[in-house]
């Protein structure tokens, strides 16, 4: 797989250039009472020693879920204006405000890694770094904010939660705050659903058309089937990564099918079927991984869209960078005047 060849925000991690050998020969004392605290369950702080490609892996991941964070304001940002109620808009305001703020908690852990948050941002407008898959999709009716609540941040939800508990001391704080708000943001997607399969035939209508639409992208979110995926051992055993795309997908269509039965809503996939093996299960069907691959590669229906939105943000917003700094410039002398 090419690199950056990641999928839900944090999936990041089957790419051979963030496998980076621990270099266990050049330090060889470090490398192993770096592992034995890692086995020991003990969290690593940004000041530790760390081995290059632990602190590598950690840069790409986090940044590239900090990037997920904003680019995801776009596709919801769209529906602000045009939400049903000062109710769905109050709140739906507050979900996209969310991500921004996820956004910079994101940015700040992996500044205390060595990199500015500007060379990061400057990565993404550039072209140079991955963002996740699903948000190379369009927003097309108002069902669709409840499907992304619900399917979305219900996918974000399960990939986070391990992150909790993530070897990175300052990643893993991060995490647990926004999996608290991660966990409003399924609520209130979910209730949109809720309201639409309960109003008219023509709302009832509009939810099956959006669940058909972000379904098969969000089990793609998780990233390539177990059996595609390299690298994945080192994570693990750094723990870093403590489930396989695999079993979080699983995981994820266990919890939704219930959900969409209780909506009354079909899930697209003509080979769901529930397998009692093992704790029972719900199997799904092929996923078409050749879609996936376009979409990673610029080919999705919004890429283009999206990048040029997070530019023209960011060149209209360079006055607001450039007073602060000439403010904070004018505070540190009053002080030293002072
Ligand atoms: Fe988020
Ligand atoms: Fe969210």
């Amino acid at each position: 797989m090419p690199q950056g060849e990641c999928a839900l925000y944090t999936q990041s991690l089957n790419q051979a250039d963030t496998a980076t050998p621990v270099r266990p020969v050049d330090y060889p004392e470090q490398s192993a009472r770096f592992q034995a605290r890692i086995d020991a369950d003990d969290r690593i702080e940004a000041n530790d020693w760390m081995p290059e490609g632990y602190r590598k892996t950690l840069v790409r991941q986090i940044s590239q879920h900090a990037h997920s964070e904003i680019v995801g304001m776009l596709p919801e940002g769209n529906w602000i204006t045009r939400a049903p109620s000062l109710r769905r808009k109050a709140t739906l305001l507050a979900k996209v405000q969310d991500e921004a703020g996820h956004g910079l908690y994101l940015y700040a852990a992996a500044e205390t890694l060595g990199r500015s948050r500007e060379e990061l941002f400057d990565d993404l407008l550039a072209g140079r770094a991955r963002y996740s898959s699903i948000f190379n999709y369009p927003t097309l009716t108002w069902a669709d904010m409840g499907a992304v609540g619900w399917l979305v941040d219900g996918a974000a939800i399960m990939n986070q939660i391990p992150l909790c508990r993530c070897s990175y001391g300052p990643y893993a704080r991060a995490m647990i705050r926004v999996c608290k708000e991660e966990s409003f943001h399924q609520r209130q997607g979910y209730e949109i659903m809720l309201t639409l399969c309960r109003g008219t035939p023509e709302q009832k209508a509009m939810a099956q058309d959006a669940l058909d639409r972000w379904y098969w992208p969000c089990l793609m979110m998780f990233g390539p089937p177990d059996g595609d995926s390299l690298h994945s051992d080192q994570s693990t055993a750094w723990k870093i990564k403590r489930f396989s795309n695999d079993e979080l997908r699983q995981k994820f269509v266990d919890a939704t099918v219930p959900q969409a039965q209780y909506l009354g809503l079909t899930l697209p996939d003509p080979d769901l079927r529930f397998d009692p093996a093992d704790g029972g299960h719900w199997r799904y069907g092929a996923i078409d991984w050749e879609e996936f691959r376009q979409v990673l590669s610029g080919n999705g229906p919004c890429n283009r869209e999206r990048l040029a939105a997070r530019r023209k943000a960011h060149e209209e917003g360079a006055w607001v960078r450039e007073a602060a700094a000439a403010y904070a410039a004018r505070q540190a002398v009053h002080k030293q005047a002072a």
